[in-house]
C-alpha cells in the first residue's frame, strides 16, 4: 500500500449530502500504512452520527477494494450540541437546565444572586432565563431595570422581558403595581406551572428560578414539574441564617436535586473609601454546613453599597461594575454553577420520577386540603392530575 493508493481509494468516497469526496474537500488527514494496514483520520464538519457511519462504511469497503487488509478510520466531529441528559416530568421542554435558588430565610440576598448569576452566566456565552417565582414579594423587574415594563401577550402565552441580554418574567411584571395576592398553597402550584407553561422561554441553556424563602409549595411544584439541574442556597455567615440553610440544603437532598454549591453573601464589608475589608457577620461561617452536605462554598461575597444601589437602580453589578470584587465572585460562582451543571449531565442527569405526587388520580395531593377548597384550580395546581 502507498499513500497514492489509500487517497485514490478515498477519493471515491463522496461526503455524505454532496457531491464531491473527502479527499477533495480535504478531510483527510494523518494516513499511516503498515503493510497492507491503514489508518487515517476524517475531520468532518457535522456532529450527526449517520454521516460518520456512511463515510467509515464506505472508507472501509473502498481500501479493501484496493487491497487493504485492515482498516482504521478515525472520525474527527464537532461536539453534538448541548444538551440536557435529564430525564421525568419537563413541562418547559425547551430549556435545558433549571437552576433553583434557594435559602431557608428572607432577605439574605437570593434574589441580587439570581439576577447576578444569571448575567455573569449570559457573559459566558450561554441563552440564559431568569424566573421570578417569589410570587409573594417579586423584587426581579426592579432589580433587571423593567419594573415599568409589561410584558407582551401573545395569544394565551405571554413573551418574557429582555434585559441585560437575558429572558425575564415575574409576578411583578404581570400584577399592576404595588397590588398584593393572597394566594393559597393551590395558587401558588399553578402560578409555577404556569410561569414554566405558558411563558414563551426560547431555547434555554438555563433557567436561573428565585424562589421564594423557606422550603415549601413553589420548591416543590417546581422540583415536580420539571428536572431540576442544580441548587444553590444562598446564605449570610451568621448563625441564625446558617441554621435555615441546612433546611434548604436538606430539601434539595430529599428532592433528588444536586447542590451547586453555597453563596456566602455579605461575607464581609468593603469600605467605598478605602476599598479595604472588615469583617461583620463572620465570614467563612458556613464551611462546616459544606462540609456536612458534600459542597463547597462557591463565593464569599462582601457587603458592597454597590450591590444595593444596583439592585435598587436597576443596574445589577456585575453588569454595571464588572471590576467591582462583588461582580468579580459573582462571575467565579456562575463559572463554578456552570461546570456543575456540564458535570452532572455529562454523569446522566437528573431524574424527577421519584419526586412526582404518588396520590391516585382523582385524590389531590395539595397541602391546602383538596379541590373542594379551590375549585377553580382542581387537578392542576400541584402536579396530579
Ligand atoms: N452583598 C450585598 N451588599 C449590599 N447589599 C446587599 C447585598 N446582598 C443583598 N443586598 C441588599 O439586601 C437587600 C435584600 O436582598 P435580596 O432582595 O436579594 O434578598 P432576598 O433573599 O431575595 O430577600 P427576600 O427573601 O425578601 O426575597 C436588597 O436591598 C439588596 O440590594
Ligand atoms: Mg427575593
Amino acid at each position: 500500500m502507498t499513500e497514492e493508493i489509500v487517497k485514490s481509494a478515498l477519493s471515491k468516497v463522496m461526503y455524505p449530502g454532496f457531491t464531491k469526496d473527502i479527499v477533495t474537500f480535504g478531510f483527510v488527514k494523518d494516513i499511516n500504512i503498515d503493510g497492507t494496514s491503514v489508518s487515517f483520520t476524517v475531520d468532518i464538519t457535522s456532529s450527526a452520527p449517520e454521516v460518520a457511519k456512511q463515510i467509515t462504511d464506505e472508507a472501509t469497503e473502498a481500501l479493501k477494494a484496493a487491497g487493504a487488509s485492515n482498516v482504521t478510520c478515525n472520525i474527527k466531529a464537532p461536539q453534538m450540541p448541548k444538551e440536557s441528559s435529564s430525564h421525568g416530568k419537563n413541562i418547559a421542554p425547551q430549556v435545558k437546565n433549571f437552576l433553583m435558588v434557594s435559602s431557608g430565610k428572607g432577605g439574605v440576598g437570593k434574589s441580587t444572586t439570581s439576577v447576578n448569576v444569571a448575567i455573569a452566566l449570559a457573559a459566558q456565552g450561554l441563552k440564559v432565563g431568569l424566573l421570578d417565582a417569589d410570587i409573594y414579594g417579586p423584587n426581579i423587574p426592579r432589580m433587571m431595570g423593567v419594573a415599568d415594563v409589561k410584558p407582551e401577550v401573545n395569544g394565551n402565552k405571554v413573551l418574557p422581558i429582555k434585559a441585560y441580554g437575558i429572558e425575564m418574567m415575574s409576578m411583578g411584571s404581570l400584577m399592576e403595581d404595588g397590588q398584593s395576592l393572597i394566594w393559597r398553597g393551590a395558587m401558588i402550584m399553578k402560578a409555577i406551572e404556569q410561569f414554566l407553561r405558558d411563558i414563551l422561554w426560547s431555547e434555554l441553556d438555563v433557567l436561573v428560578i428565585d424562589m421564594p424563602p423557606g422550603t415549601g409549595d413553589a420548591q416543590l411544584t417546581l422540583a415536580q414539574s420539571v428536572p431540576v439541574t442544580a441548587g444553590l442556597t444562598v446564605t449570610t455567615p451568621q448563625s441564625v441564617s446558617l441554621d435555615d440553610s441546612r433546611r434548604s440544603l436538606d430539601m434539595f437532598k430529599k428532592l433528588n436535586i444536586p447542590i451547586a454549591g453555597i453563596i456566602e453573601n455579605m461575607s464581609g464589608f468593603i469600605a467605598p473609601d478605602t476599598g479595604v475589608e472588615y469583617d461583620i457577620f463572620g465570614k467563612g461561617t458556613s464551611q462546616p454546613m459544606a462540609d456536612e452536605f458534600d459542597t463547597k462554598i462557591i463565593a464569599e461575597v462582601p457587603i458592597e453599597p454597590g450591590i444595593r444601589t444596583g439592585g435598587d437602580e436597576g443596574k445589577p453589578i456585575t453588569f454595571a461594575a464588572p471590576s467591582s470584587e462583588s461582580a468579580k465572585r459573582f462571575t467565579e460562582a456562575a463559572a463554578s454553577i456552570w461546570a456543575t451543571i456540564e458535570e452532572i449531565n455529562a454523569n446522566g442527569g437528573v431524574d424527577n420520577q421519584s419526586v412526582q405526587p404518588t396520590t391516585p388520580p382523582g385524590v389531590s395531593a395539595c397541602s391546602t386540603g383538596g379541590s373542594s377548597a379551590a375549585p377553580q384550580s382542581s387537578g392542576g395546581g400541584c402536579g396530579c392530575s
